[in-house]
């Protein structure tokens, strides 16, 4: 069982919302299918849910659970609306908002009070790749993103940036030694996933390879015919 992880940043649609999940839906899926959805869309889908492997995801939360925080989400509130996860520290946070590990470390933390099980994104720039720092970034980032507590549950997700929305993946052989030096790092007990131009041409591939528990898929999530045939693999 692989845990199938669609993130659609501030993208989609409502009408997008109802087709995709009746269509993801048809079939009992063998896979964890989490939806890592725009969180106003979130009620809606709650009521959509009918699979009892699918579950809903955030996509941010707060380091605190409730406050004065204007425009902020809440783990807590996340955890109301219905969801199970919530990804933490996306480079497109750390990028955009100038989040920091220790503040990514502190959401993750805050998620796991408040139920929700945090997917705390890590990887490289390409600078970082063609300089051969790749392994070393990444240690420094889980060194000082991941809760203290490696008994809670929680995912890392393995996302090289400049894998993103460029339709550059890594190549196998790379996720394989990256996924390989996490878990070692990690503990097996802790899931990883694979993200970055993951697409329904090289999703069977990814998932195939040792250490990779999951993916988390961004563009491709948005076109249903595409992800629904990865919530499918088996
Ligand atoms: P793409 O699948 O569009 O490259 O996005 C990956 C991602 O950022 C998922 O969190």
């Amino acid at each position: 069982m692989k845990t199938i992880v669609a993130n659609w940043k501030m993208n989609g649609s409502l009408g997008l919302l109802h087709q995709a999940l009746n269509a993801w839906q048809m079939k009992d899926s063998p896979n964890i299918v989490v939806l890592c959805l725009p969180s106003v869309f979130l009620p809606a889908a709650h009521n959509l849910l009918h699979q009892p492997n699918f579950f809903m995801g955030g996509q941010d939360c707060h380091t605190n659970l409730q406050g004065a925080f204007t425009g902020d989400t809440s783990a807590q509130h996340l955890h109301d609306a219905g969801c199970r996860y919530v990804l933490v520290g996306h480079s497109e946070r750390r990028q955009y908002h100038h989040e920091s590990n220790a503040l990514v470390k502190a959401k993750a933390q805050a998620a796991l009070t408040a139920g929700l099980t945090p997917i705390i994104c890590i990887g490289e720039s390409l600078e970082q790749k063609e300089q051969g720092l790749t392994l070393s970034v990444l240690k420094e980032q889980i060194e000082h993103s991941v809760p203290d507590n490696k008994a809670s549950d929680f995912y890392v997700a393995y996302e090289p940036i400049w894998a993103i929305g460029t339709g550059l993946v890594a190549a196998l052989e790379d996720i394989q030694q990256v996924h390989a030096f996490l878990k070692k790092e990690l503990g097996a007990r802790i899931k990883l996933l694979y993200g970055g131009s993951v697409t329904a041409d090289n999703y069977a591939s990814i998932l195939d390879l040792e250490n990779v528990d999951g993916i988390l898929v961004g563009g491709a999530s948005l076109k249903a015919d595409d992800f629904g045939k990865m919530v499918q693999y088996s």
